[in-house]
């Protein structure tokens, strides 16, 4: 190799740890396993012992001051520690509320506990009979890092609980932070205090962190034994009691004007207070409530963060591009003069789509406002007319697509009776180079196969390189050509191969997420899983053609339908799925058979008292029983509502299917 290029490579791999030591220390969501990170930290030191004049202060072996580590204990999360859903103005908390409304069924007046939504480093504290036994970070959700020695070192953090009221067996959950008077001491170590208290927290000697001052506010529980309490307010009331600090600006409230002039007043008073909050969380008071409301698959319903308003700034409009999604969306893109929006430097903000184009009417060469709000794509919210210049054009937005020339469309929604504001290529598959592209970075993506190691760039590469055109080709991969590229060593060779053979076992759900059918998302697809069981059955339907089979699934509607009929009828997208299907090992639906309904298929007819179609399909699920929506003779049970539908309660009377009343089968539910 020559010198040229073994720079190259080793600065491609800093970079690559930088970026993993961010994912891990700010995001909290590693995308790469601890053990491949130290196999990257190791080829990085010792290609700078090989070659002595590599060395600068980018290397992970000069980096001074806090080196956290990486190398706790594990320990799994009785109860996962989800993320919020983010509000972001008044009419998404007035969308929050109607979601929980019609979930519950129930037109009541809802009471909130409205808590500030400190910018920190959340953890999990284990109680046993009044004695702490563990302290946990939030890790992935599902498992964190056992950092018990560390948080005890933080004096908020009680070691023993007298009251006889405490829990035999509690987690609590906190916020673990720094104030901003001692983060001014550290401002040269850290870029935030945020960093600085997660940094701080994974000090392997516990003596480190005691040298910061580390603060813990306790907000809610995870796992409860016994758990009495009725309101979130009482919870955080008897917190205070047992010797933990809570926060002094908790307040309950019930209106939702109200809710927005609290935030405005904590928006402008922020920068005053003793620690960083970004935003204001909203719990359902009544924690009856929140336990029917249950969660979504990464969030609560019973919450949400209504996040302060974003930076923004002033920049000028260079050009203006169109990119072509997975799904064949065109998304207008303006790159402008670089600005610093809130520390970060923004280059490229969206436009959206090409309604949004028209209506506020953004011209190249335009001033405009351009806004960031968290991890969110920077957008232009408005443009200065008066800065406008007289020679300006209006953009003419393309007609066929910028990528393969194909015809594009805005589509007529039946629902809203509109055409989308999106307009789309419509090449369904792999012909359109950009949607090919988006689609194997979709099929390699954290949710769908999850190959770790292959980012969205490694992709662009390959496909630049002729290396893959087809998911599929992401299994036959010429190794030797990989380990002969820039900015791939052995090593990364080999760790390529590892999560590309450990991605090959699959579960079916995942699966069916990841070849990408539009409307088909994570949720869907699970429904789906759930129903066929099996891709020897899923297919089965698809060459048989019998998709309306489908709309047997409860959430599976006509809009779906017709997509995965769209996807299938394209022979690339067929031929993937059955070559996909061979080459990976997909697990078959696992089925809770634990619970009282297991084997049973129920279905709804009618308004049901104080409860919604989710709720009642929920129940139903959490006990092992399925929903259906047709009448056959593979249902069970018909379940009787105000107002069902004679139609089926004739059907089900002739198929001989047992009818229940609401109250029937809560008695079936205990
Ligand atoms: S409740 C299931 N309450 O925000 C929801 N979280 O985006 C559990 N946070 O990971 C969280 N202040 O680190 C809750 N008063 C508060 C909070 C709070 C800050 C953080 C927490 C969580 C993140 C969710």
């Amino acid at each position: 190799m020559s010198n040229k290029k073994i720079k190259q490579d080793y600065l491609n791999k800093i970079k690559e740890l930088h970026k993993h030591n961010k994912l891990y220390y700010e995001e909290s969501s590693p995308t790469i396993s601890d053990k491949d990170y130290d196999l990257l930290k190791i080829e990085v030191i010792n290609l700078e012992k090989k070659y002595k004049y590599l060395r600068n202060n980018l290397s992970p072996s000069t980096t001074v001051g806090f080196k956290p580590s990486r190398n706790f204990l594990k320990s799994k999360h009785r109860v996962q520690m989800l993320s919020l859903s983010n509000a972001f103005n008044e009419e998404d908390l007035i969308n929050f509320e109607k979601k929980i409304i019609n979930y519950l069924n129930n037109d009541i007046e809802l009471e909130y506990s409205v808590e500030p939504k400190i910018d920190g480093i959340s953890a999990s504290l284990t109680y046993i009979n009044g004695n702490l036994k563990t302290g946990v970070s939030r890790g992935d959700g599902t498992e964190g890092e056992l950092i018990t020695e560390n948080l005890k070192t933080i004096k908020d953090i009680p070691h023993a609980v007298k009251d006889k009221n405490f829990p035999k067996d509690i987690e609590i959950r906190g916020e673990v932070f720094i104030k901003k008077k001692n983060f001014k001491e550290l401002k040269n170590n850290f870029a935030n205090p945020r960093n600085a208290a997660s940094g701080s927290l994974r000090q392997k000697n516990p003596e480190e962190t005691k040298k910061i001052p580390l603060h813990f506010i306790a907000y809610t529980y995870g796992f409860i034994q016994n758990n009495i309490f009725k309101y979130q307010s009482d919870f955080l009331k008897a917190l205070q009691k047992w010797g933990f600090q809570t926060s002094k600006y908790n307040k309950v409230i019930k209106d939702i004007k109200e809710l927005v002039l609290l935030h405005k007043k904590f928006e402008n008073e922020r920068f005053e207070l003793e620690y960083d909050i970004d935003g204001l969380v909203y719990k359902i008071n009544d924690l009856k409530l929140q336990k029917r409301l249950g969660f979504t698959s990464n969030a609560p319903r019973w919450a949400i963060a209504h996040k302060f308003s974003a930076n923004s700034a002033y920049s000028q409009i260079l050009n203006i591009g169109v990119q072509v999604g997975r799904t064949g969306a065109l998304t207008p893109v303006a790159k402008i003069k670089p600005a610093n929006i809130g520390g970060v430097i923004v280059s490229n903000a969206t436009l959206h789509n090409e309604d949004e184009i028209t209506r506020k009417d953004i011209r190249v060469g335009d001033t405009v406002k351009v806004e960031r709000a968290g991890d969110v794509i920077p957008h232009v919210i408005e443009v200065d007319i008066k800065k406008r210049k007289n020679n300006s054009k209006k953009f003419v937005f393309p007609t066929i697509c910028p990528s393969c020339g194909s015809k594009t469309e805005k589509e007529f929604n039946n629902v809203t009776n509109k055409f989308d504001a999106v307009r789309r290529c419509t090449n369904e598959g792999y012909d359109c180079e950009k949607i090919a592209i988006e689609k194997i970075k979709h099929f390699i993506s954290k949710e769908a196969l999850n190959i770790d190691g292959w980012g969205k760039k490694v992709v662009e590469k390959f496909w630049d390189l002729k290396i893959i055109r087809l998911p599929q080709h992401i299994f036959s991969l010429d190794y030797n050509k990989i380990s002969n590229l820039d900015g791939w060593g052995d090593l990364s060779v080999s760790n390529l191969k590892y999560s590309i053979e450990k991605s090959k076992t699959v579960s079916l759900e995942k699966f069916i997420y990841s070849i990408g059918i539009r409307h088909i998302g994570i949720e869907n697809a699970k429904l789906i899983a759930d129903y066929v069981k099996s891709t020897k059955n899923f297919l089965e339907l698809v060459d048989k053609k019998h998709f309306d089979q489908f709309l047997n699934i409860d959430g599976i509607g006509d809009t779906q339908i017709k997509s995965i009929k769209k996807f299938f009828e394209n022979k690339t997208n067929y031929d993937i799925f059955i070559k996909l299907s061979k080459i990976l090992t997909i697990q078959k639906r696992a089925i809770n058979k634990k619970g009282k309904l297991r084997d049973k298929n129920f279905m709804f007819t009618g308004k049901l008292r104080n409860l919604s179609r989710a709720e009642a399909k929920s129940l139903v699920e959490q006990n092992s029983g399925s929903i259906v929506s047709t009448v056959n003779k593979r249902l069970n049970f018909l379940v009787i509502g105000e107002k069902p539908t004679n139609k089926k309660i004739e059907q089900a009377k002739q198929l001989g299917i047992k009818i229940l009343s609401q109250d029937e089968w809560y008695k079936l539910l205990n």
